[in-house]
């Protein structure tokens, strides 16, 4: 194994994982899907929700742990011309959600505008995939999801709400859509994985325990938000004074959008473990949206209205130092500009999961340059 970071094309890496999948006993064409979701968050620069997740979240879930089913059950449980629920019966969130998205996109196509809840659902991956598929169906797209408990509500300090990244997709006219794909914490669990993985020191704000202190040490940190005696920060922070509870009601919005309308579990019901310590299912809930453009305006036009938006905003003036200004989903698309030659970066911890996998489920047909 190496210990730098060495680099395997996007073809050969989507390729082992689909094979990965197979190997878990995941049918062929949701093994796609659920590759298609991960090499795209590694494609966008997104190392916290890549490959790196493959083995932590996915493998181990359903092989180890046993709390997540390889082949999903996709069940509507309610339906109507617009909307629908969904039950997931904890199968793979990718294909679930990327199912879901499909549905709300085909009942805005047809009536202006679908939105399709889920519950017990399982992780889905990065959120902004799903809005992006509305935006190449000319559409715009939202998305959100509940997760383990993480956040803790302004003036507490206790894990209750997940991560939930409330996300929205707008097709423009630029070589990019914008999206804003992101946590209502200020940073995520991905991101406090690869910290740890990478033996840095977290910044200060990210994480505060039971103490009302904010906590750097990364390695314990994963340990003590499964354990709950340390929670992430909402978007603006500890306290009032930044407007913490700004992010915390956000977080809160999601955890209503994921579980209220589906009737699904919630806050600590999310644990992932019942009263004995158990390993149980995360009982994941998701919400999709679909606002077909072409009911309200063109689609030409909306898309160049946006992209005004966006090219006036990086064109104002930039703070002293500062060398550009960015809007979202941009430095997605640099990182792919950056890495489609080179192919995905891997740390030596991932190299030795994807050994692991490799070896456990018999592809041998894989070598990798870092053996
Ligand atoms: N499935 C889940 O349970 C779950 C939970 C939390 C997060 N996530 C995923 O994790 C990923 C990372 O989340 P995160 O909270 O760490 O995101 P992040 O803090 O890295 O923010 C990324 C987003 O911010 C934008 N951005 C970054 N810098 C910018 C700047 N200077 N100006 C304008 N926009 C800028 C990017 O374009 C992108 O949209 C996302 O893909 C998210 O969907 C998934």
């Amino acid at each position: 194994m190496s210990d730098a970071v060495c680099h395997v094309d996007f073809e050969t890496m989507e390729a082992f994982m689909v094979d990965v999948f197979k190997g878990m006993g995941v049918p062929a064409d949701d093994a796609a899907v659920c590759a298609e979701v991960l090499i795209a968050a590694d494609k966008r620069g997104i190392d916290s929700h890549g490959v790196g997740r493959l083995k932590p979240i996915y493998y181990d879930r359903i092989m180890d742990h046993k709390i997540q089913q390889p082949v999903t059950e996709f069940e509507i449980v309610r339906e109507q011309a617009a909307t629908a629920v969904v039950d997931g019966h904890h199968g793979m969130g990718m294909v679930i959600a990327k199912r879901c998205m499909q549905m709300a996109i085909d009942k805005a196509a047809e009536f202006g505008m679908g939105m399709v809840v889920a519950r017990d659902s399982t992780h889905y991956g990065i959120a902004g995939f799903y809005p992006m598929m509305a935006c190449n169906a000319g559409m715009l797209g939202m998305c959100g999801t509940n997760a383990r408990p993480s956040i803790a509500p302004t003036f507490g300090v206790e894990n209750m709400l997940g991560t939930n990244p409330l996300v929205f997709g707008f097709p423009t006219d630029e070589p990019f859509i914008f999206t804003n794909d992101y946590a209502t914490s200020v940073s995520q669990r991905g991101k406090i994985e690869q910290y740890a993985r990478e033996g840095k020191d977290l910044p200060a704000g990210w994480v505060i325990d039971r103490e009302g202190q904010t906590r750097t040490d990364a390695v314990s940190v994963l340990d003590e938000l499964v354990a709950g005696t340390a929670a992430l920060v909402p978007v603006g922070g500890i306290g009032e004074e930044t407007a913490g509870y700004k992010g915390y009601g956000y977080a809160t919005v999601v955890e209503i959008l994921s579980a209220a309308l589906q009737q699904g579990a919630f806050l600590k019901q999310l644990s992932g473990f019942d009263a004995d310590g158990g390993r149980v299912p995360y009982r994941l809930g998701h919400f999709f949206m679909a606002v077909n453009i072409s009911a309200f305006t063109e689609l030409e036009a909306f898309k160049k209205t946006t992209g005004d938006i966006l090219r006036a905003l990086r064109g104002s003036q930039k703070a002293p130092g500062a060398e550009r200004i960015y809007t979202c989903g941009e430095k997605e698309h640099l990182a792919w500009l950056e890495r489609k030659d080179s192919g995905v970066p891997l740390g030596p911890e991932i190299q030795k999961q994807i050994i692991t996998m490799r070896d456990a489920l018999g592809l041998d047909g894989y070598r990798f340059e870092f053996e």
